[in-house]
């Protein structure tokens, strides 16, 4: 059978600093017939992620990158077309690495089936997909807060920094997010309930962590590394956990990843700095999905969505995570559902 036309975005260079255009190759190619075993899957929405850089790198890494001339990997919710896999049928919707592309068809093994009755489609990208588990993990498992304590994220007002900040007042934490610009510190204090926000741009981090985290910072959830990841250990309380899960910051460095330089204060503090991949838990995700999910339910935890729409504005849709414009988790809409 035929379905017609497929249209791609693949990686056509390995990016210098920022992706530019010539980075990217955008291709058709008739949409796949499955075999066997494969869903053939209609592509709504993707995750736009700041892990994607990474991807596009050469190199050793927690999972192999994207060759060139593949076609860009990005995690996605669609609707399943056609399906010779005895576990999904057509207008089934499904979770998986979808790729940035209208159409792919895959192992019925490498989707999840959602249900869009339970939440938007969009929110199974953020709350109650990867950012959110990654949020929810690395928090509780990793850093590891007790009622009381001061957890200081920042990223605060995206995908993983907003939950981060929201599960930690709903285990009995001061929340403290970083933020860029006064409208993200507002957000997140106003819409989700942090205890305070600092706005990184300002120029005065040092300071406004002293005042907003006066007993110091016992998990610091780290999501930007550089400069912020090394004023906040001037401020750690005894035996901080720090959790490593990102640093959008160095991300599209040309010379080598700042390290920190205030390392010391880890043996000054007794404390400790521990990376986490969120694919680690993946045999536990089931139990971080309800638990969110009763969350949102009881309206304890809010999802913010940023969406933008069309296949071809991936190329610059993806360079808003750089920028700081996203608000919220970004997405990107290829298809109505
Ligand atoms: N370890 C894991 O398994 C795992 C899983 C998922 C995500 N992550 C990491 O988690 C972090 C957040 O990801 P996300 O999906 O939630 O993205 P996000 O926070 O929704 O979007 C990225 C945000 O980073 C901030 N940013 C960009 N450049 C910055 C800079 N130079 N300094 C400080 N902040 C900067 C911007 O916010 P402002 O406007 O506030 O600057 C931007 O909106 C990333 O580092 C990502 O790689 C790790």
């Amino acid at each position: 059978m035929t379905y017609g036309t497929n249209h791609q975005i693949r990686l056509a260079a390995r990016p210098v600093g920022l992706p530019k255009p010539s980075d990217w190759q955008f291709t058709e190619s008739p949409i796949p017939d499955p075999k066997d075993g494969e869903v053939l899957v209609k592509v709504l929405d993707l995750s736009l992620d700041p892990a994607m850089r990474g991807w596009m790198n050469e190199g050793k890494s927690y999972i192999p990158p994207v060759g060139i001339g593949e076609v860009m990997r990005a995690g996605g919710v669609g609707r399943v077309v056609a399906s010779k896999h005895p576990n999904f049928a057509a207008r089934d919707h499904v979770n998986g690495a979808l790729g940035v592309q209208e159409y792919v068809a895959l192992p019925g093994a490498q989707l999840t089936k959602i249900d869009p009755a339970m939440a938007p489609l969009a929110v199974f990208l953020n709350t109650l997909g990867m950012p959110g588990m990654t949020a929810y993990f690395g928090l509780l498992d990793v850093g590891q807060p007790k009622p009381g304590e001061t957890v200081v994220v920042s990223g605060a007002a995206g995908a993983v920094g907003a939950t981060v900040g929201q599960i930690a007042k709903i285990k009995g934490c001061r929340a403290v997010g970083i933020a860029g610009g006064a409208a993200k510190c507002r957000y997140i204090v106003e819409e989700l309930g942090f205890d305070a926000a600092i706005d990184y741009k300002a120029g005065k981090l040092k300071q406004d962590l002293r005042q907003a985290c006066p007993e110091g910072v016992h998990v610091y959830f780290d999501n930007v590394g550089g400069e912020i990841l090394d004023t906040v250990l001037t401020q750690l309380a005894r035996r901080a956990r720090i959790v490593v899960c990102g640093a959008i910051s160095q991300y599209n460095n040309t010379t080598p990843v700042k390290g920190p330089s205030n390392y010391l204060s880890l043996l000054v503090n007794r404390a400790r700095m521990e990376g986490m991949v969120v694919f680690d838990y993946a045999d536990r995700f089931p139990q971080a999905v309800r638990d969110i999910a009763g969350w949102i339910k009881e309206g304890k935890l809010k999802s913010r969505e940023d969406i933008v729409e069309g296949l071809a504005t991936f190329p610059d849709a993806l360079l808003k995570l750089f920028s700081g414009e996203n608000f919220g988790k970004l997405v990107l809409k290829v298809a109505d559902a």
